[in-house]
């Protein structure tokens, strides 16, 4: 099979290093790429839906995958297959389940699925007035893609009267009862009909150590069988996964592709905080890492509304991301800095999938985004993911790279919790 990976960030080096090594996979290509896949795959140029049908021609693709939501809610997936070519991914119709929150919202208020209770408005007097009917901490959220960082949980007035007019600039604006917990982000395979879990991982969306600081798109996650119970996960299936996948055909836009559901795991049972139309990224790079077996084969199943057939088998090590961000991140980040280190902490064991890097005239390698790279390791349990990691992270150096350095801190400790009594 010839693959096209659709996108040039960590998620999409790690999907094409991992068809790269599918017995079933003859060539993986992808666009933009970035130079750490070039080295796993060929790199050609590419930026909107009609480049990459163009290139699917002309390298006889027999398969692309989508790595990023823009194209998906662009219509890439439909433009495809006007055209008879098989790609993975939801329609745009679908794939609104991620591009407007008002519409996820809708969908999940009319189908019984449970998410935080809320409100869109379009007007500042009509935010500030649900504000007030939800009162402190309130989550606000622009309508549209906003790379994970749409989203402000203003802790007083004068917070919320400072974010509401930029986050209206789409027009319409959630404003949603904040929820307590612990999220898990529980991505699955769908075909339309039929799912198959991926194992649940954790992000660690804030920029700083202990959840402070602003929102980024993830700056480190981990999938480890200690996430979620069995009977947490299947409760999770019953209640949100099918549901979803069920009422999206009913209503007349079944769900093809990686179906993302980021939870918060409250006293009542867990609740939708948004849905993604696409694997995450980080969650990708530790997914990616522990799988095994051939993932093209899968996806082919799942573009042949065949997953019914189809199984996954994951390694048992636990994996771990750290990402390695940019001065800046997640504001404007500080581009151009030469990365040292990268051979060091391979040679510790890591794969380091590269995010926003790029090669510059001297042939250096160096910054070229916020999320520059994501270090990846495993370990015979999440310590020894976590150890293997951070040893490998500390080779790497750039001025003014920051990255945290509890990444996998919340398994240990529920993992301790349930084990020692602690
Ligand atoms: P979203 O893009 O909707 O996932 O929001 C980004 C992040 O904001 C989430 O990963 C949570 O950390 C936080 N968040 C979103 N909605 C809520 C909520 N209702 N209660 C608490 N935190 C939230
Ligand atoms: N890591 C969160 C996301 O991909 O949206």
């Amino acid at each position: 099979m010839r693959i096209l990976v659709v996108g040039g960030g960590g998620r999409e080096h790690a999907l094409a290093w991992r068809l790269a090594q599918c017995p079933s996979v003859e060539m993986v290509f992808t666009s933009p790429g970035n130079p750490g896949a070039a080295k796993i795959a060929t790199c050609v140029p590419g930026w909107k839906p009609s480049d990459w049908l163009a290139l699917a021609d002309e390298h006889e693709i027999d398969l692309t995958v989508v790595g990023p939501e823009a194209p998906l809610v662009a219509g890439i997936v439909d433009l495809f297959e006007s055209r008879g070519r098989w790609i993975f991914g939801p329609s745009a119709a679908a794939a609104r389940l991620e591009g407007s929150k008002a519409f996820s919202k809708d969908f999940m208020n009319r189908n019984g699925i449970p998410t935080a209770r809320s409100q869109t408005v379009t007007l500042v007097e009509a935010a500030i007035d649900a504000v007030r009917d939800f009162g402190f901490p309130v989550v606000l959220k622009a309508d549209g893609l906003h790379a994970g960082k749409g989203v402000v949980v203003a802790q007083d007035q004068q917070q919320a009267d400072d974010a509401i007019p930029a986050l209206l600039a789409d027009g319409r604006l959630v404003v949603e009862e904040f929820l307590k917990g612990e999220e898990v982000s529980f991505i699955v395979l769908s075909d339309g009909t039929n799912v198959l879990p991926l194992p649940p991982t954790q992000d660690h969306k804030p920029v700083y150590d202990d959840d402070l600081g602003p929102n980024t798109g993830g700056m480190g996650a981990y999938t480890d069988p200690c996430i979620l119970s069995e009977r947490q996960a299947e409760g999770i299936m019953d209640t949100i996964i099918r549901p979803t996948v069920d009422r999206m055909k009913a209503e007349g836009y079944p769900f093809s592709g990686f179906l993302y559901a980021g939870l918060m795991m409250t006293a009542d049972g867990p609740k939708v905080l948004e849905y993604n139309a696409r694997l995450g990224d980080p969650e990708a790079q530790p997914l990616m890492h522990r799988f095994d077996g051939d993932l093209a084969q899968v996806l082919l199943a799942a573009v042949r509304a065949d997953l019914k057939n189809a199984r996954t088998s994951w390694k048992p090590e636990p994996s771990v991301c750290v990402v390695l961000a940019s001065h800046g991140y997640p504001g404007t980040p500080r581009t151009g800095e030469v990365i040292h280190g990268i051979a060091a902490a391979e040679a510790c064991g890591a794969t380091v999938f590269h995010a926003a890097t790029r090669l510059s005239q001297y042939n250096t390698l160096e910054t070229a985004g916020g999320r520059v790279l994501g270090v990846t390791a495993s370990g015979g349990d999440l310590a020894a993911a976590i150890e293997n990691t951070y040893n490998a992270v500390r080779q790497i150096h750039f001025d003014g790279m920051h990255y945290r350095t509890d990444i996998g801190e919340k398994g240990l400790k529920r993992y301790n919790r349930e084990n020692m009594g602690t």
